[in-house]
């Protein structure tokens, strides 16, 4: 007979903190958010914590090398989406493992046989105003010049009038070679009074550009994720398909940590992949897996040896699993329940298995409460796909600027290894959607928003008085509430004037 559960399960907003007693030593600035991600025995210390309880969702809308930078810039992880070629998501891991805070990979660049339309369109496209001439337009072409708004007059100068003829050319440039320190860069830009300065290999071709603004980026990053080597922290999805070739690749571009992806992770292939990894690579590879949503579904993962687990299906803003196939738990009632299992997992066999809440993060608030349901990190889509620096196009719609953000289940990622069960027949092809194609707010940088969710995390920790993530977890009291106090909590019964958006949630 089928098994019934009677109680709904719930979602984060049904839910809110009761302060606790806040100290007078329990102010911000006293709140410190390191959390561990890999497995450990009760009393050592993890392999790998983050500065900052938060992760970048494993979708190709989301967590490209550019995230990574930011994200690990700020104290935590990205997952590269592994919804690409094993030779893409290498290029893309080893992109952040070389990156060196300050030199920027020139990813506006042109030949100088274009023309000043195409200028034009390429800074209304990317926002970016210096753009590389090399002699290819890639990346690493042959350094031909640079061009910037002060070598053209915008409606003064004909569209097509080829860049050639008005670029700042190579031998004009002050350019630094391969090997340059930042301080050494930055004491360039100072005595040239740059803005940008190219490093350039010894055959002419461009490396890095260091750009002026970017002379401080080391003070603003200061719980940035490095390993031994002051190499940012990256990870990586993977599936149960090709991961004997992918996770190799990958491991060789230097990523720190892998994730199986799938919406349902309770399954035989998942034990399988974790298992074959940890017998061939031994325990310094690092794999966690998910998503589950029940005890069974985690003392499963963790008696397989998955170094973290992630939790929630069907609740993330992007996900119609649980319209298309009826499967999913409320977010908050499946963390609970996992939290739950994870001590009966820790009081019988020693080892703390750090959990994951992954997707359904409306509001910044949302991730103290996964924090206090057991969650020791979350996972966040939406979020990171509304910054500058996440992969999908910012657009101008109706008078404000939105970003693309489309779920791995829609037709558009293509991503059938997340939802397949290993038929063989349906190879590259979605029967049924299982996620949309959306738009969301466009929100500016991820630092700047980062910090006010930060700050924020902070605050409410204070007044349930808890200065670090287990603190909370121990002494967190929560309540439910009822569609009224829901209504009583937001702004009721006043006419509005217009809101500071630092004072705006962050969600819908
Ligand atoms: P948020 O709410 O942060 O959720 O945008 C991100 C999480 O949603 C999951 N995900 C999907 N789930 N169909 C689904 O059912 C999809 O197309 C899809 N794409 C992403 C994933 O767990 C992610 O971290």
């Amino acid at each position: 007979m089928a098994f019934y559960y009677d109680q709904p399960s719930r979602t984060f907003s049904e839910y809110l903190l009761i302060p606790n007693l806040t100290t007078k030593a329990c102010i911000p600035d006293n709140v410190q958010l390191r959390t561990p991600i890999t497995r450990f025995r009760k009393g050592e210390i993890p392999f790998l914590q983050m500065n900052l309880p938060m992760t970048s969702a494993i979708m190709q809308s989301v967590s490209d090398h550019n995230l990574a930078i930011a994200l690990a810039g700020c104290g935590g992880i990205s997952f590269i989406y592994g919804s690409q070629s094993i030779a893409e998501q290498a290029d893309m891991i080893s992109k952040v493992k070389k990156y060196k805070a300050g030199f920027v990979d020139s990813d506006s660049n042109l030949t100088p046989q274009h023309t000043l339309g195409d200028v034009l369109r390429l800074k209304a496209r990317t926002g970016h105003s210096t753009i590389a001439i090399t002699e290819n337009g890639q990346s690493n072409g042959k350094l031909m010049g640079i061009v910037t708004s002060r070598d053209y007059r915008e409606n003064q100068m004909s569209e097509s009038e080829p860049i050639a003829g008005f670029m700042t050319p190579r031998q004009s440039l002050v350019v630094a070679m391969e090997g340059v320190s930042l301080a050494e860069a930055n004491e360039t830009i100072w005595q040239h009074k740059l803005n940008c300065l190219p490093v350039i290999d010894k055959e002419d071709r461009l490396l890095h550009l260091v750009f002026r603004k970017d002379h401080d980026s080391l003070k603003e990053h200061p719980l940035e994720l490095h390993d031994s080597n002051k190499q940012l922290i990256v990870g990586a999805g993977i599936n149960t398909r090709d991961y004997k070739e992918r996770v190799p690749a990958l491991i060789e571009a230097g990523a720190d940590i892998f994730c199986i992806d799938s919406s349902d992770g309770y399954s035989e292939w998942q034990a399988e992949t974790i298992r074959y990894l940890k017998a061939t690579f031994g325990e310094r590879v690092k794999v966690g897996a998910g998503n589950v949503v029940d005890r069974e579904g985690f003392l499963y993962l963790a008696e397989a040896g998955a170094d973290f687990i992630k939790v929630g299906i069907g609740g993330g803003s992007i996900c119609i699993t649980r319209e298309q196939k009826g499967i999913g738990r409320g977010q908050a009632t499946s963390v609970i329940e996992v939290a739950a299992a994870r001590q009966e997992y820790l009081d019988k066999t020693g080892i703390y298995v750090p959990v994951c809440s992954d997707g359904g993060i409306v509001h910044d608030y949302h991730i103290v409460l996964a924090l206090a349901m057991g969650a020791d990190f979350v996972m966040l889509g939406r979020y990171f796909a509304r910054f500058d620096e996440s992969p999908g196009r910012k657009v101008l719609i109706g008078g404000s600027f939105v970003k693309e953000y489309w779920g791995e289940g829609s037709s558009r990622a293509r991503n059938w290894h997340r939802y397949d069960h290993h038929s063989e027949t349906k190879a590259g092809k979605l029967e049924f959607e299982e996620g949309v194609d959306s738009f969301i707010p466009y929100a500016g940088r991820l630092k700047d928003n980062l910090d006010i969710t930060v700050s924020k995390i902070k605050s409410t920790m204070c007044n349930c008085g808890a200065l670090t993530i287990p603190e909370l977890q121990q002494k967190a009291r929560l309540t439910t509430v009822s569609s009224t106090t829901i209504v009583e909590g937001g702004a009721h019964d006043v006419i509005q004037k217009e809101r500071s958006s630092q004072g705006m949630a962050q969600g819908r």
